[in-house]
């Protein structure tokens, strides 16, 4: 595993990291999570994100139980949080929508650190962006919660790349904590936004990125050329919605095409995809999922893979997948 920068932050994360959306609580009970945390640290992964809304915050507690069983120096591992969409709605005429306020925030991040255990969260997230709030007010808010130690660096999720730089200009002019990294989805068939988008912020704010979904809900691992089998992230009802893209014909076609240039590299098609994430210089950590050990460790292998994405291997990949990415 290697170690890279956290955008122009000094923190060094693991070029692959492990999430806990869909997983934790609903797939992944604390004993699963503890064993799944562990063979991850054993690999090199130093950081593990999260969000209030994964679970309705049972996500942050299972995590939080792992972390309390594993008994690791808080100065090992990394944790991340994300905030928007609010737990309880019943009776609150304050939130009646997603929101980046100020009051919603700073008691989100208390909620965060009590369902944890923690006495500070590393990374926090504004987990979307808020049109109907200034963007100084959360600006402002996400700043506060650095200087009163209860976070230590902040960032956004699916921004817009003018959200970002208003953020960061905000910032700066007000002797405020900066942003410093977004959470953006990024795989072989979503690139526009890392790739296009983003590309000034790079050098200009230094934004580092954290990117969710590499397999693209498990597309990328071929399980989904035969339909949606059971037991899949595919076939629960709650992911209804991701059917459409899994089951997308012409991606399908790709993901085999892309098995034997996987099957020449010596590495499965997930690592391949998985890899491929991380061999992008502006990606920071590649965040991956897993509802079983077996595939997390399986995915753990990608690191070996990076060395072997060669320009000319590269080229081949693009010519498969780039025609069918957003
Ligand atoms: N900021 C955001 O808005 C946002 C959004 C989404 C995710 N995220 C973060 O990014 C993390 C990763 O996202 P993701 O879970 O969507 O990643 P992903 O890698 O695209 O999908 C992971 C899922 O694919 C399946 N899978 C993984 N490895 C496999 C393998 N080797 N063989 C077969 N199936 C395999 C598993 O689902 P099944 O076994 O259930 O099929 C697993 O839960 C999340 O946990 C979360 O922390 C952030």
């Amino acid at each position: 595993m290697h170690y890279r920068r956290l955008g122009r932050s000094g923190l060094q994360v693991s070029e692959l990291s492990l999430g806990s959306w869909v997983t934790y609580h609903n797939q992944v009970d604390t004993s699963a999570a503890t064993e799944m945390l562990a063979a991850a640290m054993d690999a090199g992964v130093n950081c593990f994100d999260n969000a209030e809304v994964y679970a309705s915050g049972q996500s942050e507690v299972v995590m939080g139980q792992a972390f309390k069983a594993l008994k690791w120096p808080r100065l090992n591992y990394i944790v991340s949080t994300k905030f928007f969409w609010g737990l309880s709605r019943e009776g609150n005429t304050i939130n009646r929508m997603d929101t980046l306020n100020r009051k919603y925030l700073m008691q989100a991040i208390d909620g965060s650190l009590s369902r944890m255990g923690l006495d500070f969260i590393d990374l926090v997230y504004c987990h979307r962006p808020d049109p109907a709030t200034p963007i100084e007010e959360t600006v402002r808010a996400m700043s506060d919660m650095i200087t009163q130690g209860k976070a230590l660096y902040w960032g956004t999720s699916e921004w817009d790349a003018g959200e970002i730089r208003a953020a960061w200009d905000i910032a700066e002019r007000h002797h405020l904590h900066k942003p410093v990294m977004e959470q953006p989805q990024y795989h072989l068939f979503h690139r526009q936004r890392v790739e296009t988008e983003y590309a000034r912020l790079y050098e200009d704010i230094g934004l580092g990125l954290t990117t969710w979904s590499p397999l693209a809900s498990g597309l990328l691992t071929g399980k989904y050329r035969d339909g949606i089998p059971s037991g899949s992230r595919g076939a629960m009802a709650s992911m209804s919605y991701l059917a459409k893209s899994l089951t997308d014909e012409r991606k399908r076609a790709a993901v085999t095409r892309l098995e034997g240039i996987a099957a020449e590299l010596d590495s499965s098609v997930a690592q391949l995809a998985i890899a491929w994430v991380a061999k992008n210089p502006r990606v920071s950590t590649v965040i991956t999922g897993a509802s079983k050990l077996a595939q997390l460790q399986a995915n753990l292998g990608a690191v070996d893979v990076i060395a072997k994405l060669t320009p000319e291997v590269m080229a081949r990949i693009d010519a498969i997948s780039a025609p069918l990415a957003a």
